[in-house]
């Protein structure tokens, strides 16, 4: 399958957002992530599509993974997709119609993605795995970067990759060289690392031998 890393903007020095976005396209990361929080569906607060729009500026070709931490995405859906968001991630655990989201999503011109929490059960998204482009399955309570990996979501991850032998699955939450290979054997082939990659003095050099477990261990 092929391989993505995806370098979370969150971790990054926010004194020097313009130059952590070149830094992370300068890594050979595939693309960039984005967390949007609301401080309602998770208990903080981060950014909204003026950063999305600062990637675009900053790195026009480096492509922005956008997930909403949002009680109601379906309120800010035009505001992150006119921002230059590519792919769109709500949860599944929102308060709003997922198909008729995740449809909007798409006619909004950006890939869609489901994502889901670790104490939700895996049957709540099976009515959208044929709509997605992606789906991302979280490895800790979303809402802070820097927190330990929950071993137990790589179940999910494991049965998803059954049922969707070509879909892309995503992991998001304590992801490091260790916990990537983890993930990687149960099946995932996206990998968000925030505070992993961003605390790296050589961030392309991370990447690469993350790539590398990945491919080699994986
Ligand atoms: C968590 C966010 C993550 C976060 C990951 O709520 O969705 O994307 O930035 O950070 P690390 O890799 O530090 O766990
Ligand atoms: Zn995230």
């Amino acid at each position: 399958m092929n391989i993505q890393i995806l370098p979370s903007l969150l971790a990054a020095d926010l004194g020097n957002l313009s130059s952590e976005i070149s830094r992370a396209e300068a890594s050979t990361a595939e693309a960039l992530h984005l967390d949007v929080m609301d401080a309602h569906f998770v208990p903080n607060l981060s950014f909204g599509p003026d950063v999305v729009a600062l990637a675009r500026k900053c790195a026009p070709g480096f492509s922005r993974n956008v997930h909403l931490m949002m009680s109601r995405p379906d309120l800010y859906l035009e505001k992150f997709a006119a921002a230059g968001a590519d792919t769109i991630q709500i949860h599944v655990e929102a308060d709003c119609d997922l198909n008729v989201e995740l449809r909007r999503i798409r006619s909004l011109g950006c890939k869609c993605a489901v994502v889901i929490n670790p104490e939700t059960p895996i049957e709540k998204i099976f009515p959208y795995v044929n709509e997605v482009d992606e789906i991302l399955v979280m490895t800790v309570h979303p809402g802070y970067g820097g927190q330990k990996f929950i071993c137990e979501c790589l179940s999910k991850v494991r049965s998803l990759r059954d049922m969707l032998p070509s879909m892309d699955i995503m992991v998001d939450g304590g992801i490091n060289a260790e916990t990537a290979v983890l993930a990687a054997r149960a099946g995932a082939n996206r990998f968000v690392a925030g505070s992993y990659l961003f605390s790296q003095a050589d961030m392309r050099a991370a990447v690469e031998d993350l790539r590398e477990r990945i491919i080699r261990h994986g």
